[in-house]
């Protein structure tokens, strides 16, 4: 049975990388991708998928609910899965309102969309993308699970919190079958260069100084784009209703390891006797309120649906520098 799902936030780095991987794999389903091209999303990304007779895309703003309805109705949608936010940590200390607009509103109205046309459904789905962040800090030691408490520190980490209740509200509430997925940090291609990873790759390429926020010894868990994608084409299709899964794969790595790495993976590339990428690694003033560490534990995911990476970081990363590269070799 064809199924048309709502895909929001689909012209952004994750979403862009699912939309290619889930519409590929799955000829029954039709893709209805609702991005509003902000700065972070580009037509770009789904260059690939134009060609896929199973996709469409609409430009729009998820908190207008009156085009979300319209988009319900007109293309008979029977699930959702909810990419679009306002995304970058940085951004939401400079402009928190957006973020609360578009992570915390848009959310909410998509629920009720969804709600209206199946409130008693359970096999119409929707399933809310989230962050590890909502959790908060980690000392040296622990892992986040999917029991631990809620204590965002950014406006970003508080909007994705808020939405994540407001979900979790419509499973307790009105019984909808929901389900929501908490990532660690994500890397791969077409990530906005806004980012940690692209950044790196941008400023060294550049042969400027290379920007590491504080003392470099923040520790993410790193996890490749299209590892969180196979894990959301699991969580969606088998994941129990009203449920969180937290993914991740145990890849902490500090963010002046990552400078590193990514510099010895130029310097092969770009063999010179005289120096090397790393001396332009930079330490410039903290961002505000910087999470030290964040850590997965996503035993869940893995016992009750078998989810495993595919990708080690040194396969991801070697990867991930090779898409920039060509990229911007096409672009000179
Ligand atoms: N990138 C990560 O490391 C990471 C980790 C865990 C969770 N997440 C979550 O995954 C999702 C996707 O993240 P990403 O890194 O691909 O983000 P991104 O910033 O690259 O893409 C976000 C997309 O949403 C669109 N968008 C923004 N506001 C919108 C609105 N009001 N209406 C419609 N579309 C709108 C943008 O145009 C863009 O295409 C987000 O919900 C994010 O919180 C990201």
């Amino acid at each position: 049975m064809l199924r048309n799902i709502l895909i929001t936030g689909g012209a952004g780095f994750i979403g862009s990388n699912f939309v290619q991987y889930f519409f590929e794999k799955y000829a029954n389903y039709y893709a209805v991708v609702l991005d509003k091209l902000t700065y972070a999303g580009s037509l770009d990304n789904l260059k690939k998928c134009e060609s896929l007779p199973n996709y469409t895309f609409a430009q729009g703003d998820i908190c207008n609910a009156s085009l979300v309805s319209e988009i319900f109705e007109k293309y008979d949608i029977s699930d959702v899965i909810h990419f679009a936010a306002e995304s970058h940590v940085d951004n939401s200390i400079a402009n928190p309102l957006s973020f609360v607009e578009t992570n915390v509103l848009g959310t909410a109205t998509l629920l009720e969309v969804f709600r209206k046309k199946y409130p008693q459904s359970t096999t119409n789905r929707f399933h809310h993308i989230s962050s590890d962040e909502v959790y908060g800090t980690l000392g040296k030691v622990g892992y986040f699970t999917e029991e631990t408490a809620y204590a965002p520190n950014s406006p970003y980490s508080a909007s994705k919190a808020g939405s994540d209740m407001l979900v979790r509200s419509y499973f307790h509430t009105y019984n909808l079958n929901v389900v929501t997925s908490n990532c660690s940090n994500n890397y791969g291609p077409k990530q906005h260069s806004e980012k940690l990873i692209p950044t790196i790759i941008r400023y060294a390429l550049a042969e400027e100084p290379i920007p590491i926020y504080g003392d470099g010894k923040n520790i993410r868990d790193w996890l490749y784009v299209m590892d969180h994608c196979r894990a959301v084409d699991l969580i969606f299709h088998e994941g129990r209703s009203g449920e969180t899964y937290n993914i991740g794969c145990r890849n902490e790595r500090s963010n002046l390891q990552i400078a590193y790495k990514i510099c010895e993976l130029l310097d092969a590339r770009h063999q010179r006797k005289s120096w090397n990428y790393s001396k332009l690694i930079t330490f410039v003033p903290d961002r505000p309120g910087h999470d030290r560490r964040y850590a997965i534990d996503a035993t869940k995911l893995r016992t009750e649906l078998h989810w495993k990476a595919e990708e080690s970081f040194d396969t991801g990363i070697a990867k991930t520098v090779e898409w920039y590269l060509e990229r911007i070799s096409k672009k000179n």
